[in-house]
């Protein structure tokens, strides 16, 4: 099979680095971005030594406005073609939406919508001209319902997720594949990062790499969707959360969420 460049944002984190290390394992090389330079750099090594593929960083901040045109342009002034667009980046975070700041939720809005946006409008062009090209939008099982405590993640999430779909539609037919993974909670840094760890969603997180793999795998078919990971909490409240009553849904996310709840 042909190599394949993928390029990953996020890719240190968690899920990130199980897209990485699927990738590079298959033989495939990597563009890993991030916004930590040191970080990128010890994972570029990592996976040159370990799998005998090529692996270039970028290290940039994804809430930044120029952040995908420099990405874009940094892989176009190296020549590097990018076959797979893994928009894997994304943060969530605990509270009322009155109590957090507008930095924290503009810079959410950032990483997870707009920089994802704008690489799909900069990398997409040239995908259809080239009749090739996969995209992977990591969204979330957020995206099927709203989210009281984190209300603009789980917007940000049915935004990706609404888009992504709409994009499978728009470049069929091209030789073009978009794909939207909605996993369920996981073990990564998500939770500590989002101020997580002690709610009821989180008390029985998956590990991330089947549900990487999952999207891995759901991507190289050009499928539209994959739902992956679920606990078993999360499986029956996903399948049951369309019939039940939006002010009564809107209470059980609430309290999901809330700090503390996992001991309840
Ligand atoms: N974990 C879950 O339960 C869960 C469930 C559903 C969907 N997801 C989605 O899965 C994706 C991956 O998250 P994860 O679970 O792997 O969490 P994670 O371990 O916290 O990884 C998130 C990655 O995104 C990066 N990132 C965040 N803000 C950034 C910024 N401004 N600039 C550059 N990089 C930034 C992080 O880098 P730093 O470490 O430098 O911040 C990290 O590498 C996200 O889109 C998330 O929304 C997660």
């Amino acid at each position: 099979m042909e190599k394949k460049t993928a390029l990953i944002t996020g890719a240190y984190g968690g899920l990130g680095q199980c897209f990485a290390e699927i990738h590079a394992k298959a033989g495939g090389d990597l563009i890993l971005v991030g916004r930590d330079p040191k970080k990128l750099v010890a994972q570029a090594e990592k996976f040159t030594e370990k799998y005998k593929i090529t692996a270039h960083t970028i290290a940039v901040d994804l809430a930044e406005k120029e952040a995908a045109w420099s990405i874009y342009d940094t892989c176009e002034a190296n020549g590097w073609t990018v076959d797979y667009l893994i928009n894997n980046a994304g943060f969530g975070g605990q509270g009322e939406f009155i109590a957090r700041t507008m930095e924290q939720d503009m810079a959410m809005i950032a990483v997870n919508i707009e920089t994802p946006t704008r690489l799909a409008k900069l990398f997409l062009p040239d995908f259809v001209k080239r009749g090739s090209g996969k995209v992977l939008n990591v969204s979330s099982t957020a995206a099927a319902m709203p989210g009281p405590l984190q209300a603009v993640y789980y917007a940000t999430k049915a935004y990706l997720t609404s888009w992504s779909e709409a994009l499978w539609r728009e470049v069929k037919d091209t030789g073009v594949t978009v794909t939207c993974l909605m996993p369920g909670a996981m073990q990564t840094g998500f939770a500590q990062a989002g101020g997580l760890s002690d709610t009821k969603l989180f008390a029985n997180a998956v590990s991330p790499l089947e549900v990487a793999q999952a999207g891995y795998d759901a991507m190289l078919q050009g499928e539209l969707e994959v739902i992956a990971g679920l606990n078993a909490l999360q499986k029956p409240f996903m399948n049951l959360s369309p019939m039940i009553p939006k002010k009564l849904l809107l209470d059980n996310v609430y309290k999901l969420q809330e700090r503390g709840s996992a001991d309840n």
